[in-house]
Parts: C-alpha cells; structure tokens; sequence
C-alpha cells in the first residue's frame, strides 16, 4: 500500500512528467522515450544502411550477419516460421506472410526502414541503426579520432547527431523493449503473435549471438576477439533492463482494452513477477533499505499498484516510474551494484561469434 506522502509525491511527480512532455511536443522536439514507448526511435531518413559501418566496422557486421537479427528479414519465407507468418499476417487482414516486409504493422519490428528520396524501403532485418540510431548525422563525426582529438568531444557531438550509445543503458534498453514487447494489442489478441519475448533478459540477451565488442574498456580496437561486456555494465543492464521491463509492462496493460485477453494477461503477469520476486530480490542483494533511493522508491510505486484495477491508475504509476529508472540509469555506472552479481545469468542467448 502506499502511504499518504507517498502517494502525494507520486501525484506530484506524474504532473511534473506530463507538463515536461507538453513543453517538448510544443516545441517539436518530441522524443520517443518521453512517450515511454514509440513505435521506434529511428527516423527513416537518418538510416544509412549498415554497408557504411561495415568501412570501420567489418567483425560488427560480421557477428551481426549470423544472427537472428540480420535473419528477421525472412522470417516469412524460413520454412520453420513461413506458416506462422502466413496466419499472422491474414488474421491482421495482410494477403499474405510476405507482406510483412511492406506492412508496417510488421516491418516497424522485423526491419530497419530507410527513406531515400521519396520511397520507403526495408534493409538487412534488423540493422546496427535500430540500435545505435541513423547513421546519417555521426557517421562522419563518432570516429573522427584525427580532426576532433577528444572522445569526450567526440561523443558530445555525436549523441547531438542521434547517435546512441552503449554505455547509454536506458536508451539502449529502450529499443529491445520497444521490439521484444509488443504494444499493439489486435496484433496478439487477433493475430496470435507472441505478446513478448519470452524469458527476454538485457544482459544474457545481449551477450550470446547479439555480442559485438571489439573495443577495449579503453577504446583500443581488438578486432581478433569479440570480448564479454564490462562487468560493471552487466550489472547496470540487468537492473535497468528489469526497470524498464516493468515501466513497458504496466504501460501495455494499461492500455490494453480487452479485460482475459492474451495481451493484457501477458502484461500483467510479467509485471507480477518483477513487482513481487524479481524487484525485491534485486533490494535484498543491494542491502535492503540501504539500497539506492531509486529502487526504494520505485519498489513503494510498484507495490501500490493494483494490477487488476483502474487502468488509469496503472498509467499513472508507469508514467511515475519513468523519473526514476531515469535518474537510477545517470545516477550508477554499476561499480557500487556488485550486490547483484549473482543474479547476472550464467548463460547467454545464442552461440557468440568469435573471429
Ligand atoms: C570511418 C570509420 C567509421 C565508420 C564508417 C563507422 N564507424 Fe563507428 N566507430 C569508428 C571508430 C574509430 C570508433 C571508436 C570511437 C572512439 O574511440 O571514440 C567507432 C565507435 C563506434 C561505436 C562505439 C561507441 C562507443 O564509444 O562505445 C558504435 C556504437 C559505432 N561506432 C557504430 C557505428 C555505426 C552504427 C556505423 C554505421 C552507421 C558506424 N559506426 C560507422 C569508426 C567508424
Ligand atoms: C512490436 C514488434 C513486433 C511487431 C509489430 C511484429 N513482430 Fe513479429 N516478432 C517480434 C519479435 C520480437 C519476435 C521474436 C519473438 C520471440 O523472441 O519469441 C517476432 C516473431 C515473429 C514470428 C516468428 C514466430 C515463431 O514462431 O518463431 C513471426 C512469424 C512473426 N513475428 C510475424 C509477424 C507479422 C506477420 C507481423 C505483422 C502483422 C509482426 N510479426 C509484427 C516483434 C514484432
Ligand atoms: C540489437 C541491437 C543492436 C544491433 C542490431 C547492433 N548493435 Fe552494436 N551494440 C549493441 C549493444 C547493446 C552494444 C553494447 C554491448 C555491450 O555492452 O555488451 C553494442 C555495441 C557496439 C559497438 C561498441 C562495442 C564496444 O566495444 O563497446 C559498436 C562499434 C557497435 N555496436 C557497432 C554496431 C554495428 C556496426 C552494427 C551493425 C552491423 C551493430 N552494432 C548492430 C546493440 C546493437
Ligand atoms: C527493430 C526491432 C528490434 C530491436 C530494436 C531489437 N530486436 Fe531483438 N529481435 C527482433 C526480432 C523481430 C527478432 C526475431 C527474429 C527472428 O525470429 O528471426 C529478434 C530476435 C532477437 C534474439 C534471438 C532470439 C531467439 O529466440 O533466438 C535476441 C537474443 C535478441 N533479439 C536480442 C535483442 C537485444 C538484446 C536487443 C537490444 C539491445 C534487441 N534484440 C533489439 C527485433 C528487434
């Protein structure tokens, strides 16, 4: 339950959050993650194909071409998955499976769009700039070690540009959820399509066949090993992942209509989980009440919320918990979140590719 000053501060801050999104849509500088969730972070036109990373980036491009990533662009004609798409697709009213790579009901998922001149078309399934943002501002600035000297300087200038990265956990974060949950309610309910990843984990997800680290903690290039991630960013992503799970989670029930369906059960049940076992694990591991104010305070958001009740209130405690996942991802580089290493997973999703 939450406690009267705790509910007043929770009220307080919702305010806060949607005055702050009001200002931002005036002035046009709408960012997806102040939605909470978009359809996807990533302005067509920006997108410059990934055979301009590939320049600098050949062991990137490399471990990325095996994995399933790279493989979503045939998800409809993959014997083991063609059927599915087909069923899919003609319960969503498409003609066909292959219709995914023309339906944006599909392709904001399955593809990476790009725009050039007037067409809209799909390249390479799920291409770096889904998850790094569209090439076309940085490219020419992020590597530019000869003419802009400093790394510091460097990233300034390329974040200016759209670029998101690594070490930026939320924003990253942010994309895998935007994908591997699905919003759109008729899609699940309807179309039959899983509602989420199952098991979806940022850190074991990210470091089997999605792994590609050819980068020293010190920015030297080692391009003959594809190396695991720091630990201290391991422990950043698991906590953040789980955060931004639950913020997706209650925001998708919230606004799904159909009360037993598929979707809304998924939702819902995911977020049990994280409010009553995974959320409180992580606590006890960071020492309980003497663990960072951000979890304190979004543990009492999450366990005030009535999963089964007014959707208008589950929002609202969606929306509050935003702030604080935020300023917890700013707030930790993982150094002080040793306490969690235990529940870091021992395996990982998919086969690393080594050079
Ligand atoms: C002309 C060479 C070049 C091209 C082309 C290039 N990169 Fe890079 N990239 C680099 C260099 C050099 C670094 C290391 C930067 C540093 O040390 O600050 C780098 C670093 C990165 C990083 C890691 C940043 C970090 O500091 O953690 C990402 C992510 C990245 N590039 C993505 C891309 C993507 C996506 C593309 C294609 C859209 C691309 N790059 C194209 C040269 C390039
Ligand atoms: C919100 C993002 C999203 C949208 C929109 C989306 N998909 Fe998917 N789809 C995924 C993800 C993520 C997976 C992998 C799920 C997993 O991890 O099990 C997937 C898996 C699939 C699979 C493989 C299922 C299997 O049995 O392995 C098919 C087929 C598929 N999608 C078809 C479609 C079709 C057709 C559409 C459009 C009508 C569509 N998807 C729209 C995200 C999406
Ligand atoms: C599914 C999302 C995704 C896709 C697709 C993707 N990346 Fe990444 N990339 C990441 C994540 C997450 C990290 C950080 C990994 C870590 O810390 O373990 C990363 C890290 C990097 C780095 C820095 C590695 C380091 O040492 O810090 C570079 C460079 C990079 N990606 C380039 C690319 C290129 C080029 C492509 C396309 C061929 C690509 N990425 C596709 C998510 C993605
Ligand atoms: C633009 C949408 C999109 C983004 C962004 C995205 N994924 Fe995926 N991902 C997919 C789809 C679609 C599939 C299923 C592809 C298939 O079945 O061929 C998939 C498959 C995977 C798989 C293989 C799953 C399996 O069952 O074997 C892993 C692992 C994965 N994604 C991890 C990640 C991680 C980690 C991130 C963020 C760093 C991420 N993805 C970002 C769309 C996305």
């Amino acid at each position: 339950m939450i406690t009267l000053k705790s509910t007043a501060t929770w009220s307080c801050s919702v305010v806060k959050y949607t005055v702050a999104i009001a200002a931002l849509g005036f002035l046009g500088i709408l960012t997806p993650s102040a939605f909470g969730q978009a359809a996807s972070t990533l302005h067509p036109m920006k997108v410059v194909g990934n055979t301009a990373c590939a320049e600098c980036h050949e062991e990137e491009v490399k471990a990325w071409t095996l994995s399933s990533h790279k493989r979503a662009d045939s998800v409809h004609r993959d014997a083991k998955t063609r059927a599915t798409a087909d069923k899919i697709a003609k319960a969503m009213g498409l003609a066909s499976g292959a219709a995914m790579t023309t339906s944006a009901l599909c392709t904001e998922c399955h593809f990476t769009r790009q725009k050039l001149g007037g067409a809209l078309k799909v390249i390479g399934g799920v291409s770096c700039e889904s998850c790094h943002g569209g090439g076309k501002d940085y490219l020419k600035i992020h590597g530019e070690k000869e003419k802009i000297s400093s790394r510091e300087e460097r990233q300034k200038l390329s974040k200016a540009a759209g670029m998101l990265y690594p070490h930026d956990t939320h924003l990253v974060a942010e994309n895998c959820f935007n994908c591997h949950i699905v919003r759109d309610e008729k899609l699940v309910n309807v179309g039959g399509h899983v509602a989420r990843s199952k098991a979806f984990n940022l850190v074991s997800w990210s470091s089997g066949e999605v792994r590609h680290n050819f980068y020293t903690p010190n920015y030297q290039r080692s391009p003959k090993k594809n190396l695991a991630t720091v630990k201290n960013r391991q422990r950043k992503m698991l906590v953040v992942g789980m955060l931004l799970d639950l913020r997706y989670s209650l925001t998708n029930l919230s606004k799904g209509k159909t009360a037993g369906g598929a979707y809304r059960k998924a939702m819902g049940s995911r977020a049990y989980t994280i409010i009553n076992k995974e959320l409180p694990a992580v606590i006890a591991k960071l020492g309980g009440a003497a663990a960072p104010s951000e979890l304190i305070k979004i543990d009492e958001i999450a366990k005030g919320v009535k999963l089964g009740g007014k959707q208008s209130l589950v929002a609202e405690a969606a929306g509050a918990l935003e702030e604080h996942i935020a300023a917890f991802s700013t707030g930790h580089d993982g150094s002080k979140l040793a306490g969690v290493d235990s529940l870091i997973p021992k395996t990982s999703k998919g086969t690393v590719w080594q050079p």
